[in-house]
């Protein structure tokens, strides 16, 4: 067991509001651990704040014509609230824009440079001459050259996840005025990530408790092998950088964002009046770090953070980075600029949170992406929570109120069952405990509605109703053991359901301290008076659930409506199409490629010859489905090499607004020239 635990958040940036798919990613889980390891015993904190630099501010701004002061105000005020509302228990929520935070990220940039890590370096970048700026990150649109996704930003492809550099993408377009940008000179600092490679390896290697998606994508970077990596932008929000000749530029979001763990932690000390607390959360080797992220984060938080961090040689290094992928909702992926989400302050307009935590917390996208739908949110509130949890708990203390005053029984001359139903506290005791500790939310919640269930079907076999009658001391056994049964789930239910497990620790008449140590079969003692209870989870109504649906429909047509389309490309001369080779060919062979989650192999027939082309389409299509599929190939397209292999030539694919893809379909002899 470690002296203590830091548990960090992902930052959100401060440029919109908090969804569910924000939730489910890092801070339901990262709640959930701390409220867990907390009544465990640990000594826990749980830090968090708004990230309020980076393009996704400056141009939230600039969409509303506001500045990113406002942007970063309105927005870390209005997280910070629903965050709270929603029972997320920050132990200090940051902001990026803080002084401290401003002093430590350029202290651990200066003294990385002065211990001669960056290289500076001359380098082309876009530039927008009608904005008269440099283009870096997400001022840029164009396609992917990896997987062709027409709308890949940047800095990243959100389709295939490739990370990129704005000169990566085909026909780049300035997120500001539309224009095609030029190419220009500036001047950059950058981390040579290639140095840190053989440590990363090993350290990596030793991570034997991480999880499997996050050990994959940081292996897949590594396999790729790592390059330099600009710290440093040109723009003009953001932590100036420390040096006399810096040229106006700012540090990268990505080298500041994590930089703002530690100086929350910094802030957090120093409001409970101890300023160098801190120090024994980030320097002292037996603190447990653990970032809680979305898969989008993996590479800042396991490779580029790590790396910033052993190099500073004054911090401990992240224990785990328990990555969760991504929540889609209602069986598509969730758009915040489609409209396609569910803000958690509109949730709360409606709902109970604890409610949300329990159905979000039971399909958490732990091991691979999950959706949430309304009609889920219903039958696990109302066939889960209440026909199991909330009736278990009712049955049982409405049958004491009314048959033994609300007195806690005496537990005399036990049957085997009501012993086998007592020691069924400990062992779900164990299995709750082990998932959390592993980072299994979904099992610990899983585990522990397990207990509900026990001792419904134990109430329901034992029939106190008939015994009441017949054999009084076999009834006050029976209602002994359950109102054990449910103190133990008062306590094990409670970081998913804080609000509601507090409502039965009082009518129980349990400390609200009970520590997780502290459950055990006997928690209510015999003669203990207990409060006449209340339901504790109302069902859903089927309208309550159609309302919530229709209003997502509605949203996402108000935005579609408004929808501004991106402009055309530029008009292409018909000699430059004319120079396309299109044909109609058929698909007869397709693999995987190792280590690639993207592209399959995939041999083409074109009549005339069979070809090899890879295609990006691996998370859309297994090989086998798309063997005889008729497609449309460019086939004078310029051989690339990818992953090894040289691919000649591109599949057309359609992409639907959803982002799934479709094949462009010809009938014709696979070789006929499509004109
Ligand atoms: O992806 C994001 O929303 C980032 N703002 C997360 C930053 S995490 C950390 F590094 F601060
Ligand atoms: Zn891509």
């Amino acid at each position: 067991m470690p002296k203590r635990i830091l548990v960090t958040s992902a930052l959100p940036y401060a440029n919109g509001p908090i969804h569910l798919g924000h939730l489910a990613g890092a801070y339901l889980p990262a709640d959930l651990y701390t409220r867990f390891q907390r009544l465990n015993g640990q000594d826990i904190i749980h830090i968090c704040g708004s990230d309020e630099h980076g393009v996704p501010i400056t141009i939230a701004a600039e969409k509303e014509g506001v500045t990113p002061q406002e942007i970063v105000d309105r927005y870390h005020f209005a997280n910070k609230e629903v965050f709270e509302r929603f029972g997320i228990a920050f132990d200090y929520y940051g902001r990026t824009s803080s002084e401290t935070h401003k002093k430590t990220s350029q202290d651990i940039f200066l003294k990385l440079y002065e211990q001669g890590v960056f290289t500076k370096r001359k380098q082309e970048q876009l530039y927008d001459e009608e904005a008269n700026m440099f283009l870096p990150d997400r001022y840029v649109k164009g396609t992917c050259p990896s997987c062709s996704h027409p709308e890949a930003y940047g800095d990243q492809c959100e389709k295939c996840g490739s990370s990129l550099s704005p000169t990566d993408l085909i026909d780049p377009v300035s997120a500001i005025t539309g224009n095609k940008p030029v190419i220009k000179e500036t001047e950059h600092w950058f981390i040579p990530l290639g140095d840190f490679q053989p440590w990363l390896e090993t350290w990596i290697e030793s991570r034997d408790n991480w999880k499997a998606n996050v050990i994959g994508q940081c292996k897949s970077w590594l396999d790729a092998g790592l390059g330099d990596r600009a710290v440093t932008r040109d723009l003009s929000w953001g932590v100036p950088v420390p040096l006399p000749d810096n040229d106006g530029k700012v540090l990268y979001v990505w080298f500041d964002a994590p930089i703002g763990y530690i100086s929350a932690t910094k802030e957090w000390a120093e409001q409970r009046g101890n300023s160098d607390e801190w120090k024994t959360w980030w320097q002292d080797e037996d603190t447990s770090l653990i970032h809680f992220i979305g898969k989008d984060n993996i590479v800042f938080h396991c490779i580029m953070f790590p790396a910033t961090l052993k190099q500073h040689g004054d911090f401990v290094l992240p224990e785990n980075v328990p990555a969760n992928e991504f929540l889609n909702l209602e069986g598509r992926k969730l758009s915040t600029s489609k409209g396609w989400a569910v803000w958690l302050h509109e949730y709360l307009d409606d709902f109970d949170p604890d409610l949300l935590r329990y159905a979000l917390g039971t399909i958490l996208p732990e091991t691979k992406d999950s959706d949430f739908s309304w009609k889920d949110f219903q039958s696990r509130v109302n066939s889960e929570l209440a026909d199991i949890l909330g009736n278990f708990v009712f049955r049982t203390t409405s049958f004491t109120h009314r048959f033994f005053d609300g007195i806690v029984p005496e537990l005399a001359n036990p049957t085997d069952t009501d012993m086998a139903a007592l020691q069924k506290i400990t062992v779900q005791k164990q299995k709750i405990e082990e998932a959390y500790k592993s980072f299994k939310f979904r099992e610990a919640i899983h585990e522990s509605m397990h207990l509900a269930r026990i001792g419904n079907r134990y109430f329901t076999e034992t029939e106190p109703w008939k015994t009441r009658k017949e054999n009084p001391e076999a009834c006050g056994n029976t209602l002994y053991v359950c109102l054990q049964i449910c103190a133990a789930l008062s306590v094990m239910f409670q970081p998913v359901l804080p609000g509601k497990m507090s409502i039965l620790r009082k009518q129980l008449g349990l400390p609200g301290q009970t520590g997780w140590v502290n459950v055990n079969d006997h928690l209510v003692a015999a003669g203990q008076l207990i409060a006449e209870g209340e339901i504790l989870f109302e069902k859903i109504e089927d309208d309550a659930v159609e309302i919530q649906v229709e209003k997502l429909k509605q949203k996402e047509a108000a935005l579609s409506g408004s929808k501004t389309f991106e402009p055309l490309k530029d008009l292409c001369d018909f000699g430059n199409f004319a120079s396309l080779d299109l044909r109609a060919g058929k698909i007869l062979a397709a693999k995987k490629i190792k280590k690639s989650k993207k592209l399959l192999h995939i041999t083409v027939d074109l009549g005339f010859e069979k070809r090899t082309i890879l295609s990006g389409i691996a998370e859309s299509f297994s090989p086998e489905d798309i063997i005889g599929q008729n497609v449309c190939v460019v086939a004078n397209l310029a051989p690339k090499k990818m992953m090894g292999v040289e691919s000649n030539g591109m599949i057309l694919m359609a992409e639907d607004e959803d982002g799934s893809f479709k094949f462009v379909e010809t009938t014709a002899e696979p070789g006929s020239p499509i004109t």
